[in-house]
């Protein structure tokens, strides 16, 4: 992923349900066809891979470290998230995110996303700002 100076907003489809699953440590093991399709990986490019290859430079370590915090107690963990896209552009998204069993019966967690509004993103992109 690169972060191109003419960087474009991807606004997702109403009804797009991106989910992701990682083990303990954040390495993804499942990935969605509407993830794989908004991030612009194949499902092999990400799986295997830490979580963090979708991540965009404007979300504060804060946001992460209360996600992982909360879903380490066995908590729902819910926020908004910009993420970045293989070749550059972004997307938001608001996710929640809790533990879960994989289908290895292994502890890892869930990432169920959805679109953010306008007005959601308008107040995040404000609050993560203040947090950088
Ligand atoms: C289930 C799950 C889903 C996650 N989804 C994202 C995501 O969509 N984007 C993201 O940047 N980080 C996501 N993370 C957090 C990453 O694991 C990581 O903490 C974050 O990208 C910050 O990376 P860094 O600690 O290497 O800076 C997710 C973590 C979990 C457990």
């Amino acid at each position: 992923m690169s972060i191109n100076n003419n960087s474009k907003e991807i606004v997702l489809k109403d009804h797009a349900f991106l989910v992701s699953e990682t083990d303990e440590k954040g390495i993804i093991t499942f990935a969605s066809d509407d993830f794989c399709e908004v991030a612009g990986y194949s499902v092999e490019e990400l799986i295997g891979k830490p979580h963090s290859i979708v991540r965009h430079p404007d979300m504060p370590k804060e946001a992460f470290k209360s996600l992982w915090e909360t879903v380490k107690k066995g908590e729902v963990w819910t926020g908004y998230v910009k993420n970045a896209t293989k070749d550059g552009n972004f997307y938001w998204v608001f996710a929640t995110v809790y533990p879960t069993i994989t289908s290895e019966g292994k502890k890892g967690y869930l990432s169920c996303r959805r679109k953010a509004t306008t007005s959601e993103i308008e107040k995040a992109t404000i609050l993560y700002k203040t947090l950088k």
